[in-house]
């Protein structure tokens, strides 16, 4: 036995160890509405996060919460539905997309009664605006269909559920930061090893069911919207398990980051009326959407501004962005619709929103890929020609992949995705607590594995920086995994990004003896992050197609005969796998592709 593996079997002995029905891990709105959920119903719930709950990434979600509350103008969720099959560009399994649609409007009231603050229509209903990709009756006029608090909706819908949570007895792990999922040989997930960041202490969560809510993997990419804890630590653990990760090479790319520095300015600002225009003053997205204009699904107006700038009508000294024009709308309006945005925009580039036009480029937003789950957020792993659920095993939210986004997610529709999928994955994990009543028991080679990942990060001498290889992995997605793809480029990018994972094998914690843990974090979340950078070239390298956020030059169109499937990634010898879209709904007749037109 090695070094590092005398570590792991000593640590083994003197493990602390907990035992939950469940344990979360993630506080952002998807775990905290699982979680908050099972607490009221008595089960003992663990909700580990890296952060302190409350600074989770739902808290920087802006716009809103898509629902057809029909509040401003005529709605139903059969549209909504429509909308959001023809914005996934029809990769979206229509079962989960109609399910969510369904469920939307009953659940914004439910947050409304838990006492999020929405924003007031004057007759005292709930605000609600115009997002992209909404329509009217299949298709027809602009829809108003996203629920807002101001532009802080995601703050105020995490922060109610922080306190609903405290208030049921959840058991909080702040700063934790979770290791490796813990499986017998059956495959049964059995809870996680978990660290805490502060102390270095282990903390080994065992529990019955384990629910994997830890958001996306914005960080894969150097200009991005995420906050940096961003690094899709969840789906990284589900590929050290042996299991496969979905559709990884769709990302979507938001078309309204600050240029250069990426921070999002909200696609409400253009549901409000703002509007981009390129150096010539001309609102150009009329050329490419002729009836939604700016409200085109964000996969179109990202490339839009993209192909403005590089044929040289980009604004400013070097031509590289374009602005969002919101003066027409009145100082009034901007101030009390966005007054985030104001805060924002005047902290990082001191001009008020009201009187000057903000300079925007498409930055990093959304990971549509993630853990295969169904309805129910189960896990779910191919089984002979089928799949069935990975037992004790859970996911929701932006880790996940159900599919309700498909190709292209529609803005407003995370929001919904996090507390419908939440709410599903409580219920069915109440039904396993009561069928599986007992802990299984303990499987050590298991946790001994995950202690042999931690005890790499030990060892000190020689060797290159984490924080370097990090910044290089981050640019080299940027440069060949971005909005626009082509077979050469994305080849290179396949050879760059193995390049950088064989120089991590060598990389080392700097200066070791005055190390904090966080070093030992960026350390365990680059590792991550290099699991996902590569299912990520490696699934965009082989759709050789153009479908919602995955755009290729050398394929320009979407080829639904050949590639109206989603991609399963392994691990394993970087096996790519697919499976068939699940085109029918539940209770009404299915969209079949057609040609997307905004
Ligand atoms: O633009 C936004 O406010 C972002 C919303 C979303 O990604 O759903």
């Amino acid at each position: 036995m090695g070094d590092i593996d005398s570590i792991a079997s000593s640590n083994l002995v003197t493990l602390a160890r907990r035992k939950f029905d469940t344990l979360v891990i993630g506080a952002g709105g998807g775990g905290l509405r699982a979680a908050l959920q099972l607490s009221q119903a008595d089960a003992n719930v663990a909700v580990v996060s890296k952060v302190f709950p409350t600074r989770s990434h739902t808290v920087a979600a802006q716009g809103g919460m898509n629902a057809a509350l029909a509040n401003v103008l005529p709605d139903n969720w059969h549209w909504h539905m429509y909308d959001t099959v023809k914005g996934s560009d029809y990769l979206g399994d229509q079962d989960a997309i109609e399910y969510m649609c369904r469920a939307a409007s009953h659940l914004v009231v439910e947050l409304e009664h838990a006492g999020v603050p929405f924003t007031r229509l004057e007759d005292g209903r709930i605000y609600q605006r115009a997002f992209g990709g909404q329509s009217q009756n299949f298709g027809g006029e602009q829809a108003v269909r996203t629920c807002a608090a101001a532009d802080r909706t995601g703050h105020a819908i995490l922060h109610t559920l922080y306190q609903q949570n405290i208030r049921a007895k959840t058991h909080f792990f702040d700063e934790h930061f979770a290791v490796d999922l813990i499986l017998d040989d059956d495959g049964y997930v059995l809870g996680a090893l978990t660290l805490e960041i502060e102390t270095g202490e282990l903390l080994l969560i065992e529990a019955k069911t384990t629910l994997l809510a830890t958001g996306g993997a914005g960080q894969l990419f150097r200009t991005n919207t995420n906050a940096h804890i961003n690094t899709g630590d969840g789906l990284a653990m589900v590929l050290r398990a042996g299991l496969p990760i979905q559709d990884m090479e769709f990302f979507q790319f938001h078309p309204t980051g600050i240029a250069g520095k990426g921070m999002l300015i909200t696609e409400g600002a253009r549901g409000e009326g703002g509007y981009l225009i390129n150096k010539d003053g001309e609102r150009f997205m009329a050329r490419y959407a002729p009836k939604a204009k700016d409200l085109a699904s964000r996969d179109v107006v990202s490339r839009a501004i993209a192909v403005e700038v590089r044929d040289g009508r980009g604004c400013g000294a070097n031509g590289d962005h374009v602005f969002l024009k919101l003066d027409h709308l009145g100082a009034e309006t901007v101030h009390k619709r966005l007054p985030g945005i104001c805060d924002m925009v005047t902290t990082f580039l001191g001009i008020d929103p009201a009187v000057e036009h903000i300079p925007v480029y498409p930055t990093a937003h959304y990971t549509m890929g993630g853990i295969p789950t169904d309805r129910d957020g189960r896990v779910v792993a191919p089984v002979n020609s089928g799949e069935e659920p990975v037992p004790g095993l859970y996911a929701v939210g932006e880790c996940a992949c159900v599919s309700v986004h498909g190709a292209n997610r529609l803005g407003g529709n995370s929001l919904l995705d996090i507390v419908v999928f939440g709410r599903a994955a409580g219920n069915d994990i109440n039904e396993f607590l009561t069928a599986n009543r007992y802990h299984r028991p303990l499987n050590d080679a298991s946790v001994e594995q995950a202690l042999t990942r931690l005890a790499r990060w030990d060892r000190t001498g020689d060797g290159e920086s984490v924080s370097q290889l990090r910044d290089e992995l981050q640019s080299t997605m940027e440069t060949y995994c971005g909005v626009f793809r082509s077979d050469e480029v994305l080849k290179e990018g396949v050879d760059e990004v193995l390049a950088l994972e064989k120089r991590l094998e060598g990389a080392v914690l700097q200066d070791h003896s005055k190390t904090f843990n966080t070093a030992r974090i960026e350390a365990l979340e680059l590792e991550n992050l290099m699991e996902l950078a590569i299912a990520t070239v490696c699934s965009a390298l082989e759709r050789r197609e153009s479908r919602g956020a995955h755009s290729r030059i050398d394929f320009t169109e979407r080829d639904d005969v050949h590639w109206l499937k989603h991609s399963l990634f392994f691990k394993e010898d970087r096996r790519l796998d697919y499976k068939p879209v699940r085109m029918k709904p539940l209770s009404v007749e299915s969209f079949p592709p057609k040609e997307r037109v905004y």
